[in-house]
């Protein structure tokens, strides 16, 4: 029996993971669902996987424990489903979901205004700090009656559940949406109440010197409230460390012990330690091995042709550096002649906050570079870059199995999951090139070649050298990725959380 059909035996981490949850209810909160509902009451209700790392991350470990994920409603649907048990896929269990459906105009504000082009933008370093961010007026009216608007109904849903919980909870907060949710959860239960408060970033935390183009007050709020959590995770230790140095130069009265990763702050301790994400292989390697994937790859196959592949998966979203990508395409075939006609580059892209501007800009400019590159380079036979754009895991997963060189050359990235879920479906031996800005880079160098993000031309030619790398070398880094990256799955990443409060006694 192989290991895709049996998860059972996979992981060492499944058994000692349920141990550890043994007698505490869990309750994950996170903008973004598990799964969206589509349709009405009245027609059949479909109900679709959410986007994203997160998702992916988080949907392993409801196998293991009865858990609670509280999240903002993004359908009419959701709202209409309210609350309830759903099973997961591939019988991965049930969860409860609880929906939250915060005013519209709130949402806007907490979303559009302040999430993502604000606390995003400045953790990726996306400003072209001469002429961006503007916070002005109507910045800070998102920030009062919006991002703070919607933080205090997460803590309320999240009290609700604490107290109807069968045993003392533990909640998971994810993400920078949820930034202020700690602080305000504190301040609604009694100071005894048992509750242990664990805040994960995916995101990059930038040092303070970064963090000084936000507004004091903002900063603060932001510091004040992740400092009432028990414990809080970080992708890589430098965003660890970035977070320590942040309270020290900006939160009044934060005592910082770089040495055991603490702030002791008004009257409680937060520890900070690094969790680097991974992916939940299982999941993965099933979905890689049914006939809807098999019949993407032959699908894929039909429009690629013999060509070797360069592929890149991203959300349609500016950190992941994709018109940089595609310049670099450009230089390979203008530097490297020979490259034309017999490689491509596939983009699968997936629409993302085209509600924000940038992100529609973004869009508009990355399809005219693409256009641009292949009217000068194509022929009636060979159209250089393919894009596809449309939200569609299992396709995501079948062109996976087919690339030659895998593109993840992000300017900042917390981890980068697609760089994970690629060398454990390959089946070309396919070189992973990755952005030296990537989370992901800490644990995958040896098997990668690294790049600098904004380096075109180094760019290029680690294309160059990936497409012509003998046969015996790739297959060399291909098992050194693989090997990597299974020895720390999801499974690890929830271990690792779970056992650093086992030890802290939380
Ligand atoms: C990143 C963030 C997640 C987010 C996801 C998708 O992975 O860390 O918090 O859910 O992107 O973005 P979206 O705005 O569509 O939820």
């Amino acid at each position: 029996m192989t290991s895709a059909e049996d998860p059972e035996t996979n992981s060492p981490y499944e058994q000692l993971n349920a141990e550890l949850l043994n007698n505490r209810s869990l309750i994950i909160v996170a903008n973004r669902g598990p799964v969206t509902f589509e349709g009405s009451a009245s027609d059949s209700i479909d109900m679709k996987r959410g986007a994203g790392g997160l998702v992916t991350a988080l949907v392993g470990l409801a196998q293991h424990v009865e858990a609670t994920w509280i999240a903002c409603a993004r359908t009419e649907a959701d709202t209409a489903w309210d609350n309830g048990a759903i099973p997961l896929l591939q019988g991965a269990g049930n969860l409860h979901v609880r929906f939250l459906s915060p005013d519209p105009t709130a949402y806007e504000r907490y979303y559009n205004v302040i999430a993502n082009p604000l606390l995003w933008f400045l953790q990726h370093a996306l400003w072209d700090v001469a002429r961006a961010p503007i916070i002005n007026q109507h910045t800070w009216q998102a920030w009062e009656t919006g991002y703070q608007v919607v933080n205090r109904l997460f803590s309320e849903a999240i009290v609700e559940e604490v107290h109807k919980a069968a045993h003392p909870a533990l909640v998971m907060l994810q993400d920078y949406h949820l930034y202020l949710a700690a602080r305000h959860i504190r301040d609604q239960l009694q100071p005894r109440h048992p509750l242990t408060l664990l805040h994960f970033m995916h995101i990059p935390w930038p040092g303070p010197s970064y963090w000084r183009i936000l507004p004091g007050t903002m900063r603060q709020a932001i510091l004040d409230s992740l400092c009432a959590t028990d414990l809080l995770g970080f992708q890589t230790r430098e965003d660890g460390l970035n977070f320590l140095r942040n309270c020290e130069s900006y939160l009044p009265n934060a005592h910082v012990n770089y040495k055991r990763g603490r702030i002791w702050y008004r009257n409680r301790a937060t520890h900070v330690r690094d969790f680097p994400i991974s992916i939940d292989l299982n999941l993965l390697r099933q979905l890689a091995a049914t006939e809807e994937v098999a019949r993407y790859q032959t699908e894929l196959q039909g429009v690629m042709g013999q060509r070797q592949i360069i592929l890149r998966i991203d959300r349609i979203e500016p950190s992941k550096n994709i018109i940089r990508g595609f310049q670099a395409f450009e230089e390979l075939l203008e530097r490297h002649p020979e490259h034309r006609g017999t490689a491509k580059f596939l983009a699968l892209l997936v629409p993302s906050r085209l509600d924000v501007e940038e992100y529609q800009s973004y869009l508009n400019e990355l399809m005219a570079v693409a256009g641009s590159v292949n009217a000068r380079y194509g022929d009636s036979g060979w159209e250089p870059i393919r894009i596809l754009v449309g939200e569609n895991y299992s396709r995501a997963v079948a062109a996976l199995q087919l690339y030659d060189v895998l593109l993840v050359n992000a300017i900042a990235d917390g981890m980068n999951l697609v760089a994970k879920e690629g060398p454990i479906v390959n089946q070309r031996d396919g070189v992973l090139i990755l952005s030296e800005r990537t989370g992901a880079r800490q644990q995958l160098e040896p098997g990668a070649i690294v790049i600098a993000p904004c380096d075109v031309y180094a760019t290029a030619e680690a294309m160059h050298q990936a497409l012509t790398m003998p046969a015996a070398k790739r297959a060399d880094l291909a098992v050194r990725l693989r090997w990597l990256i299974e020895r720390e799955d999801i499974t690890a990443w929830i271990y690792q959380q779970l056992k650093a409060l086992k030890d802290l006694n939380l």
